[in-house]
């Protein structure tokens, strides 16, 4: 289905991102991940990829900082010829209540949820217009459309991702860029191995479909919306929740 493409996946070394890193290439998709560091985890994922035949990358970069941004995107345009899929997974959570929260749990969750989307994105919208064309996927929160106690700045930077998708849809459309969210509800990751097994059972009580979800569960619809069967598709935001936010 993306056999000839190239994917670029932020934090796609593991959880959400590795899942939709593995889903493309297992589907033709070169891949090249972006990961704040080197690390076991990050090879192994690279290693993965390329045992399923296709060019794989590590590039290390902190999506905060905009001139990483823009020097990675340019060496993996240099390095692959070309992008036609950008997925901006990477994200942190700081979780706490409002009158808790600390200047630096709220200008790293911005940074690196709202601004590094940002940054990551510009860096490669150029070479977007240029091929008259590319999928922009930005994985967004369920918690960014319903709000979350003890998530202010965290819902509150994939709010702004949604706006942000939006605008992006409209501004690139024209190009045939096309720029969507996916809003995860509760994905077993690194992120929520934090539950607790009470707090587990009581989540899937508000989930229609009585289960966590699984980052192959999102991967499906980045798939989906990387590929040409979602074409008439822009500035959309699509949830996988299970059902938990009707
Ligand atoms: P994770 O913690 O397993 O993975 C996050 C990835 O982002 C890691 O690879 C990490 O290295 C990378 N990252 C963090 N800061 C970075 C930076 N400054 N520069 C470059 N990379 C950086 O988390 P998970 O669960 O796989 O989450 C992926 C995305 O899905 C995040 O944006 C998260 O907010 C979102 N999400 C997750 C949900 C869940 O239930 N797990 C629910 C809704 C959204």
């Amino acid at each position: 289905m993306l056999k000839g493409k190239k994917a670029v996946i932020t934090g796609g070394s593991r959880g959400i991102g590795k899942a939709i890193a593995l889903k493309f290439a297992e589907n033709g998709a070169d891949i090249a991940i972006i990961a704040t560091r080197e690390s076991e985890e990050a090879s192994e994922t690279v290693k993965e990829l390329s045992e399923l035949g296709v060019r794989a990358g590590l590039y290390v970069c902190n999506i905060r900082d905009p001139e990483q941004a823009e020097s990675t995107a340019r060496e993996i345009l240099s390095d692959f010829g070309s992008a036609d899929i950008l997925v901006n997974n990477a994200g942190i959570t700081r979780d706490n209540l409002l009158a808790g929260l600390k200047n630096e749990d709220i200008d790293d969750v911005i940074d690196v949820n709202l601004k590094g989307c940002m940054f990551v994105t510009r860096a490669f919208i150029r070479s977007f217009v240029k091929q008259h064309g590319g999928s922009i996927i930005n994985i967004s929160s369920v918690v960014g459309l319903m709000g979350n106690k003890g998530q202010t700045v965290y819902a509150a930077s994939k709010a702004g991702i949604v706006g942000f998708t939006k605008s992006v849809a409209k501004e690139y459309g024209r190009k045939n860029i096309r720029c969507n969210a996916i809003a995860p509800g509760y994905i077993t990751t690194d992120m929520t191995a934090a539950l607790s097994e009470a707090q587990t059972e009581e989540m899937k009580k508000a989930i229609p479909l009585s289960r966590l979800g699984s980052p192959g569960d999102v991967a499906g619809l980045a798939l989906f919306l990387g590929s040409d069967m979602s074409s008439y598709i822009t500035g959309e935001v699509i949830k996988v929740d299970g059902g938990m936010y009707v």
